[in-house]
């Protein structure tokens, strides 16, 4: 195996956490997740949102929805699963009553959203361009739902798809569309360029994996839904050979990571694989200033390598050196005896 870099500790001040994203400058890596951070206002008791590089709102389409019956979340070994199905305020209410605040507050806002079906979307994203100038900085487009009965999914399943739909999205606004895609497929690499040969300005990595719990005692489903999407630390080596693979085959497409994010380890590692930024999701569940903390050890692990800017470990993993296992058949007969004891 080859060894680790060995770069000597930098002080804290030396260290530049500034970061690119397609055609956004972050003043750091860490922003708050969709779903998992409402709509940022009902966070600010918690911690200063100031100190966020961004936070992506919860899933907006063009009318207000109520989402699933209840229950629609459960907890999981490291993880948890949810159905909620996409309650929000609708579009017009977003751009009314959320996002002066966000807008005030400074940090880049991206507003994930979706519609029931293709002209849904594309009606959406028409309309979240009135916030072009407003606060929005970026359009993130969820293809990838599990929880909607039309549409949804599929979007984020089949390539044609996916790219006909970035399209004529990305031909509504004039804002950056980053796609979310959905780990539920089989080749997530032939979906990123899907989108973006669409147009996308970048792409999210992952959303929810579809997922189920059983009550043994009840003999039913955890989640009214029967499946929902599993979120956490349990998901996080699936979205980092996901980040990973896209990275490798596209290293020009920016990528934002997600996927059980808890500390600033692990959001080092999604930079390693190959995202420029990356959102902390579930995490905010157990504590709400939960990308702070994220933000802090990111800040103090990259002093402690001596990494001095985000930009020179971003997709900066290597494989490992294959090691030549020991063969009896080719080694000498005393060696070989000598390799078994
Ligand atoms: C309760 C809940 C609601 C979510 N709602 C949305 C949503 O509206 N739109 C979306 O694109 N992703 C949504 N997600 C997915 C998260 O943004 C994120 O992609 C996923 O949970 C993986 O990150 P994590 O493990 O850090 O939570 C939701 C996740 C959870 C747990």
């Amino acid at each position: 195996m080859s060894a680790p870099p060995r770069t000597a500790a930098l002080p804290r001040e030396r260290v530049d956490l500034r970061c690119g994203f397609g055609p956004l400058t972050l003043p750091h890596p860490i922003l708050a997740a969709s779903g998992c951070f409402a709509y940022g206002q009902q966070f600010a008791d918690f911690m200063d949102l100031r100190r966020l590089a961004g936070l992506s709102t919860k899933g907006i389409s063009p009318k207000p929805r109520f989402g699933n019956p209840l229950p629609r979340i459960c907890e999981t070994a490291s993880g948890m699963i949810n159905s909620i199905g996409l309650e929000n305020v609708g579009a017009e209410a977003f751009l009314r009553d959320k996002l002066p605040y966000l807008s005030a507050a400074g940090l880049s806002v991206w507003v994930n959203f979706f519609g029931e079906d293709f002209d849904g979307y594309v009606e959406c994203a028409r309309l979240l361009d009135a916030g072009r100038g407003h606060g929005i900085d970026v359009l993130e487009m969820n293809i990838s739902c599990p929880n909607i009965k039309k549409g949804g999914i599929e979007f984020g399943t089949v390539p044609e798809v996916a790219h006909r739909l970035t399209k004529a999205c990305v031909a509504a606004t004039s804002l950056p569309i980053v796609v979310k895609l959905t780990p539920n497929v089989s080749d997530v690499v032939a979906m990123a360029q899907a989108v973006a040969e669409a147009g996308a300005a970048g792409v999210s990595l992952i959303n929810t994996i579809t997922a189920m719990a059983i009550d043994v005692r009840t003999r039913r489903p955890r989640i009214a839904t029967t499946y929902g999407g599993l979120s956490g630390p349990a998901i996080k080596p699936v979205a980092l050979r996901m980040v990973h693979q896209v990275h490798r085959a596209l290293p020009q497409l920016p990528i934002c990571g997600m996927g059980g994010i808890l500390s600033g380890e692990d959001a080092l590692e999604f930079i390693m694989a190959g995202a420029s930024c990356v959102q902390v999701g579930t995490a905010n569940f157990a504590r709400p200033d939960a990308s702070l903390r994220v933000l802090d050890e990111l800040h103090a692990l990259m002093a402690e390598l001596g990494i001095a800017t985000v930009a020179e470990v971003v997709g900066c993993v290597q494989p490992i050196e294959p090691e030549t296992p020991w063969n009896p058949a080719a080694a000498s007969a005393p060696d070989a005896e000598a390799g078994k004891r």
